[in-house]
């Protein structure tokens, strides 16, 4: 019991500080008093003869060869073993792993309900042996009492007797004083050692009792709210969600990776439906829960929620989240990665991007973004840039190739070196940005998809944007990116 309220509190503390990044500001909102003309805003135009753009900063590196999959083998999976490895959960409650850092895990509950009904049985095995104890000695002190009552009146009786007859009867008399003195003694002293007894054993109940209302509560209070995740961890892992449906795990849940022996194995929610499953979600958002406007430190771990329960007993229901630069890297510098960019408008309505590669190159190079070879109808972003715009406007936008940005560590290709000059501060989270963007899925999340730019904290287009499919006025609904190793299929 003991074991189980300090994983549960120690790992329930576990709340984000984050720190807006709007309080860095200076910048003044210049457009904002101007009307709205809703234009593309994605650039950041020169100012001619003030400042010049140049388009490539960063030649994006060069992305890795070499597949580390063969297609999918043709798959034989027993419907019956994957029953079992769902039936069996060696780590029910997840409270064993605790070197986590994201999504932490309370104990489920099930787990609570079965350590209070065991305590609750011991309680009641006590109460029922004692039961009888009682009995007894309650019939024993009535008999007792009875008893003695009768000898009293029976002895007052003789001494009536005994003032007309008293010589005759003295004898008698003696022995039922006697035998008064007797019960009086044991009234007096054996039925209140009995009753101490009886009320230490109650006493000791009554504490349990209170114990395990304290534990009850506690527990409550613990896991009211920064709880993230409350459910099991699938016996199946592996180096990668690919890995893991390989492995057998086909259900889109929570898992738990590791990519390499040298780092500990982490959380992350694996797509295992969308095209044949494999994918490994490294952004998610989905209802504005979780605050993308984050310093570089945070968007290097990780930050936000992997999933969640939905009442079936698994994390099937992915959060919002960062996965976290150095991850994101590791994963896809292990061989040739394929991202999906999926995304949802406010209608529901659905499209989506990809590449069929993608390599985020790690921390001393700034996390450089390379992609190539693109296909979907979510529009290509990534390499063109927004078609909304032209020329060096529209060069502006493209993202492949840059350096990852956050408000607090300025990378971006608008006028480097310039605090006033920073796409992160201005457009809402941490990016690729270049000068500035043509896809912004860590932007700020707008409720009903348009907004105007005097809504923007800057007048910017700071939304949950994909210029190529709806423009820079538009914050989608959903967005979420999802990476899993190139291979040709089978
Ligand atoms: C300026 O915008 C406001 C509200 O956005 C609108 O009411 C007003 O008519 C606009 N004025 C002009 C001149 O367009
Ligand atoms: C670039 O954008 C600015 C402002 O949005 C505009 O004035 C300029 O004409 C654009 N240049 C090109 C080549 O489209």
């Amino acid at each position: 019991m003991r074991t189980l309220l300090c994983v549960c509190v120690c790992v329930c503390v576990s709340v984000v500080w984050t720190q807006d990044y709007d309080n860095y500001d200076t910048d003044t909102k210049s457009s904002t008093t101007k009307n709205s003309t809703v234009n593309a805003r994605g650039h950041r135009p020169t100012t001619h003869g003030q400042d010049v753009y140049t388009p490539k900063r960063h030649n994006p590196p060069p992305i890795t060869g070499g597949g580390r999959y063969r297609g999918r083998p043709t798959p034989a999976p027993v419907a019956g073993q994957q029953l079992q490895e769902k039936a069996m959960q060696p780590d029910e409650g997840g409270c064993t792993h605790a070197a986590e850092e994201m999504g932490v895990l309370c104990p489920s509950g099930c787990e609570l309900k079965t350590t209070l009904v065991k305590q609750q049985n011991n309680v009641k095995m006590i109460i029922n042996e004692l039961k009888p104890q009682v009995k007894d000695l309650s019939r024993s002190s009535n008999d007792v009492y009875n008893y003695a009552n009768s000898i009293s009146s029976s002895m007052r009786e003789r001494q009536r007797v005994n003032t007309d007859n008293n010589r005759v009867v003295s004898q008698y008399t003696d022995r039922v004083e006697e035998q008064h003195v007797y019960i009086k003694e044991t009234v007096d002293t054996v039925l209140p050692s009995s009753i101490r007894v009886l009320q230490g054993v109650l006493d000791k109940i009554r504490l349990k009792i209170q114990k395990l209302e304290k534990a009850i509560q506690t527990q409550g209070e613990a896991c009211k709210e920064p709880c993230k995740t409350n459910c099991p961890i699938p016996v199946v892992s592996g180096k990668e969600c690919e890995d893991i449906y390989r492995r057998g795990g086909k259900d889109s849940q929570m898992y738990l990776i590791q990519p390499d022996g040298f780092n500990l194995p982490y959380k992350v929610f694996c797509d295992q439906s969308t095209q044949n499953g494999g994918w490994l979600l490294i952004q998610s958002r989905l209802d504005g829960s979780v605050d993308f406007g984050r310093r570089w430190d945070e968007y290097r771990r990780g930050f936000g929620n992997i999933a969640f329960d939905a009442g079936k007993g698994h994390c099937e229901t992915p959060g919002e989240y960062w996965l976290g630069n150095d991850r994101i890297s590791q994963v896809t510098k292990m061989g040739p990665t394929e991202v999906l960019i999926e995304m949802e408008d406010w209608t529901g309505a659905k499209v989506y991007a990809q590449y069929r590669q993608f390599t985020i190159q790690s921390e001393t190079s700034n996390y450089v973004m390379a992609v190539n070879g693109y296909s979907g109808n979510a529009g290509n972003c990534f390499l063109e840039g927004s078609l909304e715009l032209f020329n060096e406007n529209r060069t502006m936008t493209i993202h492949n190739g840059m350096m990852f940005s956050t408000y607090d560590r300025d990378n971006d290709n608008w006028v480097p070196g310039d605090p006033a000059k920073q796409c992160a501060r201005e457009d809402g989270g941490g990016w690729w940005y270049n000068r500035c963007h043509s896809a912004n899925p860590n932007g700020r999340y707008y409720i009903g998809g348009a907004y105007t730019l005097q809504m923007a904290k800057h007048g910017t287009d700071d939304g949950m944007v994909w210029m190529n499919w709806k423009g820079s006025w538009y914050s989608l609904k959903a967005i979420s990116m999802k990476i899993r190793p190139f291979f040709a299929p089978s």
